[in-house]
């Protein structure tokens, strides 16, 4: 991981004109190459359905996506993008439309300019995933005369059985060691930095099991609503959207064991290990929540907010949850009998991704019968966004002539720490796909695994309960953690 890539090569992002072209993918490559990362000799062909986009008016759009991604120097922009970016307009993605594409990457890759590697990068509505990659393989594009890699973008399959399809279809042509399935959580540097704390620091890897945890709770919760998205987001809802990949690969990530060496199959490996661990979930250990109107957390006039079933292209009645808390149990020697709790919500009063370690007191309450000497549990709060940094809570003695114990804290922040932004999760994930590197994507048994723990919870009948928009979620979760 983390190494400059040195191979050139050919992006075929399918997609390009989505939004997550223009909001991540375009200002990372950008970035990358800019910070000499990649190479300067990659080239990047858009495509999309739009037949009439022509690769100037391309340029303009991508120009434009540059800027509001904050990036100022126009005369780079502009020669970056015309040395760069092109456009081929796929139509419905017939056999026509491939040929063409074949023609088009031949006259890219005409002069070796990208050494004849490629990365086809799938930007797209996971609905056109099949039909794009049986595409690329029916005409032979999954092999190539340099290397050539495929990128998946999450969702990936919307329960187990078309996640099961969907690997059988990218098996039919692909190997398993050419696909990158992104979890950009994965590229999150305070994500990967748990695997530096927990096997880097004999200390606390020593205390992470059942003997010392008392539980641990793994909250990713958003102040933002849906945004635009409403028509992507009434069809998945927050246990898709979140549970089953981003909290699930922070799950992983606090609850694996050490694995054999740092390198994706042994990673990866350790991870699957995990999920089949996990206990299956009873009906009493999960809680939907779906936002009403409320208002924006604050103080003085506070900014309302609509509800989730008044924000437009939302059904009036619609069943799709926008928060989810889980109870999990592992049943392994590490975690027997310690409770894990998942909880992420859409609309809550904060921003904020964290793992809480709460440890357990120590067996004998020694200073118990002093007064005003209540031992707190030592908790360990990792936050991975924002601030990134730990936070770990112990007891200290209070000044004074009485014996009383006041909670203090350690904390470690990156930003005082290292000063330079974290580097943004996709530059991270680009490089390492033209690196070759699959430590940070999801392997096909996982996203198996992943699907397999929550499908009975797909099928069960729910309940929703309902929050008030900028509030903390519903109480119902709050039992749930408490319990
Ligand atoms: C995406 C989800 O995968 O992750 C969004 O589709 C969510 O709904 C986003 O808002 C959260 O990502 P981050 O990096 O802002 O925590």
């Amino acid at each position: 991981m983390g190494k400059v890539a040195t191979d050139s090569c050919l992006f075929v992002i399918f997609g390009a004109t989505g939004d997550l072209m223009h909001r991540k993918l375009l200002p990372a490559l950008y970035q990358l190459m800019q910070d000499e990362l990649l190479p300067q000799r990659c080239r990047i062909l858009g495509v999309g359905r739009d037949g009439e986009l022509t690769d100037d008016r391309f340029r303009k759009d991508a120009r434009v996506a540059l800027g509001n991604a904050g990036l100022r120097d126009k005369h780079r922009l502009d020669g970056w993008c015309a040395a760069h970016l092109e456009y081929l307009g796929i139509g419905a993605g017939g056999p026509a439309d491939y040929a063409r594409l074949i023609e088009r990457m031949a006259k890219l890759e005409r002069g070796d300019a990208t050494s004849g590697n490629r990365v086809f990068y799938l930007a797209l509505p996971p609905a056109v995933f099949p039909e794009t990659i049986e595409g690329l393989g029916k005409v032979g594009l999954h092999q190539g005369r340099g290397w050539t890699r495929l990128v998946i973008e999450k969702p990936f399959g919307h329960d187990l059985n078309s996640a099961r399809r969907l690997n059988a279809l990218v098996h039919r042509y692909f190997d398993e060691s050419q696909v990158y399935r992104i979890d950009h959580y994965l590229g999150k540097e305070s994500v990967q930095n748990l695997l530096a704390f927990r096997f880097g620091n004999a200390l606390f890897e020593s205390a992470w099991n059942r003997d010392h945890v008392k539980s641990v709770q793994i909250t990713v919760a958003e102040d933002l609503g849906i945004e635009q998205r409403a028509r992507y987001y009434e069809d998945v809802g927050a246990l898709r959207d979140m549970v089953q990949n981003h909290l699930t690969q922070l799950l992983t990530l606090t609850a694996m064991e050490v694995p054999a060496a740092f390198e994706a199959d042994s990673i990866r490996f350790e991870k699957v290990k995990v999920l089949r661990s996990v206990a299956p979930i009873g009906s009493d250990a999960v809680v939907y929540g779906q936002y009403g109107p409320g208002h924006a957390p604050g103080r003085g006039k506070r900014k309302a907010l609509a509800g989730y079933r008044q924000e437009s292209g939302v059904a009036a009645r619609s069943p799709t949850e926008t928060f989810v808390a889980l109870r999990l149990a592992i049943d392994n020697w590490r975690w027997q009998g310690v409770p894990f709790y998942l909880s992420t919500g859409k609309r809550l009063a904060r921003r904020a991704t964290e793992i809480t370690i709460t440890f357990r007191s120590p067996p004998v309450a020694l200073f118990r019968t002093l007064d005003g000497c209540i031992t707190r549990n030592n908790v360990l709060v990792m936050t991975l966004q924002p601030n990134e940094g730990f936070d770990l809570s112990f007891e200290v003695k209070s000044p004074g002539e009485n014996f009383t114990l006041q909670t203090q804290h350690m904390d470690f922040r990156y930003a005082e720490a290292f000063g330079a932004p974290l580097a943004a999760g996709y530059e991270t994930l680009l490089r390492e796909v033209v690196q070759g590197d699959l430590t940070l994507f999801v392997h096909a048994d996982e996203a198996e695994a992943s699907w397999r723990l929550y499908a009975p919870l797909l099928r069960r009948r729910r309940t929703l309960h309902f929050y008030p928009a900028g509030g903390p979620g519903p109480d119902a979760a709050l039992r749930l953690m408490r319990h």
